[in-house]
Protein backbone atom coordinates (compact mmCIF):
# COMPACT_ATOMS: atom_id res chain seq x y z
CA UNK A 1 0.00 0.00 0.00
CA UNK A 2 1.55 3.37 -0.85
CA UNK A 3 1.82 5.98 1.35
CA UNK A 4 -1.26 8.19 1.61
CA UNK A 5 -0.41 11.87 0.70
CA UNK A 6 -3.88 12.85 2.75
CA UNK A 7 -5.33 10.64 5.79
CA UNK A 8 -8.94 11.40 6.69
CA UNK A 9 -10.36 10.39 10.06
CA UNK A 10 -14.36 10.16 10.58
CA UNK A 11 -15.16 9.82 13.91
CA UNK A 12 -17.55 6.79 14.42
CA UNK A 13 -17.95 6.98 17.63
CA UNK A 14 -21.37 5.51 19.60
CA UNK A 15 -22.43 6.76 22.82
CA UNK A 16 -26.23 5.25 24.66
CA UNK A 17 -28.88 7.36 24.29
CA UNK A 18 -29.34 10.55 26.42
CA UNK A 19 -25.75 10.91 27.08
CA UNK A 20 -24.30 13.98 27.68
CA UNK A 21 -21.72 14.25 25.21
CA UNK A 22 -23.71 12.80 22.64
CA UNK A 23 -22.14 11.17 19.80
CA UNK A 24 -21.21 11.09 15.69
CA UNK A 25 -22.28 8.03 15.24
CA UNK A 26 -26.17 9.76 16.76
CA UNK A 27 -25.37 12.34 13.73
CA UNK A 28 -25.05 10.18 10.48
CA UNK A 29 -21.28 9.48 11.10
CA UNK A 30 -21.60 5.94 9.06
CA UNK A 31 -23.39 7.67 6.24
CA UNK A 32 -20.54 10.46 5.77
CA UNK A 33 -18.13 7.36 6.03
CA UNK A 34 -19.88 5.34 3.47
CA UNK A 35 -19.99 7.89 1.29
CA UNK A 36 -15.91 8.71 1.53
CA UNK A 37 -15.63 5.38 0.85
CA UNK A 38 -17.54 5.61 -2.30
CA UNK A 39 -15.84 8.89 -3.56
CA UNK A 40 -12.83 6.93 -2.75
CA UNK A 41 -13.70 4.08 -5.25
CA UNK A 42 -14.71 6.22 -8.12
CA UNK A 43 -11.92 8.86 -7.98
CA UNK A 44 -9.81 5.25 -7.80
CA UNK A 45 -7.55 7.57 -5.41
CA UNK A 46 -6.27 4.34 -3.51
CA UNK A 47 -2.68 5.75 -4.11
CA UNK A 48 -2.97 9.19 -2.45
CA UNK A 49 -6.47 8.84 -0.23
CA UNK A 50 -6.86 6.64 2.90
CA UNK A 51 -10.07 6.95 4.64
CA UNK A 52 -10.09 5.39 8.45
CA UNK A 53 -13.01 5.41 10.92
CA UNK A 54 -12.01 6.48 14.44
CA UNK A 55 -13.00 7.11 17.98
CA UNK A 56 -14.04 10.12 19.89
CA UNK A 57 -11.48 12.81 17.86
CA UNK A 58 -12.75 14.92 21.12
CA UNK A 59 -15.06 18.16 20.11
CA UNK A 60 -18.47 16.11 20.04
CA UNK A 61 -21.02 19.11 19.53
CA UNK A 62 -19.76 19.73 16.30
CA UNK A 63 -20.08 16.03 14.69
CA UNK A 64 -19.88 14.83 12.68
CA UNK A 65 -15.81 15.42 12.89
CA UNK A 66 -13.78 14.84 9.97
CA UNK A 67 -9.65 15.30 10.45
CA UNK A 68 -7.61 15.31 7.54
CA UNK A 69 -4.08 15.04 7.27
CA UNK A 70 -1.51 16.14 6.93
CA UNK A 71 -3.16 19.50 7.44
CA UNK A 72 -4.71 18.79 10.54
CA UNK A 73 -7.74 20.40 9.48
CA UNK A 74 -11.00 19.30 10.79
CA UNK A 75 -14.12 19.52 9.34
CA UNK A 76 -17.90 20.07 11.97
CA UNK A 77 -21.26 19.04 11.09
CA UNK A 78 -20.60 16.92 7.73
CA UNK A 79 -22.81 15.31 6.37
CA UNK A 80 -22.88 12.79 3.18
CA UNK A 81 -24.01 15.89 1.08
CA UNK A 82 -20.67 17.68 1.89
CA UNK A 83 -18.21 14.67 1.44
CA UNK A 84 -18.13 15.14 -2.34
CA UNK A 85 -16.86 18.68 -1.78
CA UNK A 86 -14.52 17.67 0.88
CA UNK A 87 -12.89 14.72 -1.92
CA UNK A 88 -12.77 16.78 -4.99
CA UNK A 89 -11.90 20.28 -3.28
CA UNK A 90 -9.38 19.18 -0.51
CA UNK A 91 -8.48 15.94 -1.18
CA UNK A 92 -7.86 15.85 -4.84
CA UNK A 93 -7.48 19.67 -5.47
CA UNK A 94 -5.27 20.59 -2.09
CA UNK A 95 -7.69 23.28 -1.42
CA UNK A 96 -9.89 23.24 2.48
CA UNK A 97 -13.20 24.04 2.11
CA UNK A 98 -13.43 26.43 4.74
CA UNK A 99 -17.16 26.72 5.43
CA UNK A 100 -17.09 23.57 7.05
CA UNK A 101 -13.67 24.30 9.16
CA UNK A 102 -14.19 24.26 13.08
CA UNK A 103 -13.35 27.42 14.86
CA UNK A 104 -9.99 27.45 16.50
CA UNK A 105 -12.24 27.50 19.59
CA UNK A 106 -13.29 23.54 18.49
CA UNK A 107 -10.09 22.21 20.29
S1 LIG B 1 -18.16 11.52 19.33
FE1 LIG B 1 -17.27 12.31 17.51
S2 LIG B 1 -15.88 13.77 18.23
FE2 LIG B 1 -16.63 12.88 20.05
Amino acid sequence: MPKPVKHVFVCSQSRPEGHPRGSCASKGSSEVLQTFWRELQQHNAYDRVAVTYSGCLGPCDGGVNVLVYPEGVLYQQVTAKDVKEIFDSHLMGDQIVSRLCAPASAW
